[in-house]
């Protein structure tokens, strides 16, 4: 029996996935790389740093563990400077209303993102009441598709991962779930998230009818 929804953060709850996509395709574009949006997809539920050693790989480049670490932070702080810029509006349709009538039905409600900046986001959209457990890339070692951060977010919650269902729009994100023990909801392309229970194009379109669905599969 589903007992939680565990969602990520960045694609699923607000569109700062966006944003990651942009501040890295900037340093990329500094490095002489064009990151397109299929290889953007790779950098999806990864750590900053895997992502910027994806974005290396592509154009074939080598960096010291310093100049890496330089290079990581640029990239963070074109994102803190878009995400300090966001409104509430950003947040996605539906996705407040949902999660509320989630918890009237009496889910438990986790967040579990690879994000640093997990709770500033959830801060300044002043959506973090939402949240019972909040899991984000400063209490991992190992990141998506890694189980790590949806088994920590399942034990905060007191239950077991066979009782969670995760809310994912990476792929890496669908494989931790899934290698976690938990159901998983895809957000986004089918041909990218194939592997999920379920996979929608938006998170504010999904019902109550679809988890207790999900229950039976
Ligand atoms: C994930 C994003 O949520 O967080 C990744 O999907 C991002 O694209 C990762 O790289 C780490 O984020 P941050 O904010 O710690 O750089
Ligand atoms: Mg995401």
């Amino acid at each position: 029996m589903i007992k939680a929804c565990i969602f990520d953060l960045d694609g699923v709850i607000v569109d700062t996935a966006h944003y990651h996509f942009l501040a890295w395709k900037r340093l990329a574009a500094e490095m002489g790389i064009t990151l397109t949006e299929r290889e953007n997809e790779r950098l999806k539920g990864v750590s900053r740093m895997r992502s910027l050693e994806i974005i290396l790989e592509l154009g074939g480049l080598a960096k010291s563990e310093h100049e890496k670490e330089l290079l990581a932070n640029k990239k963070n702080s074109w994102f803190v400077d878009f995400v300090e810029r966001m409104a509430p509006e950003e947040i996605f349709p539906g996705v407040p209303s949902l999660l509320g009538s989630l918890k009237e039905k009496g889910y438990r409600i986790g967040l579990a993102s690879s994000s640093k900046n997990a709770k500033t986001v959830i801060q300044l959209l002043k959506i973090e009441g939402l949240f019972d457990v909040v899991v984000d890339g400063t209490m991992i070692v190992n990141s998506k598709p890694h189980p790590e951060i949806f088994l920590l977010a399942a034990s905060k919650l007191g239950l077991h991962p066979s009782s969670c269902l995760v809310f994912e729009d990476a792929e890496s994100g669908v494989e931790a779930a899934l290698a976690a023990g938990m159901k998983c909801v895809g957000v986004g392309s089918h041909e990218q998230l194939h592997k999920a229970n379920l996979v929608i194009p938006a998170t504010g379109e999904f019902q109550l009818a679809d988890l207790l669905e999900l229950e039976t599969v």
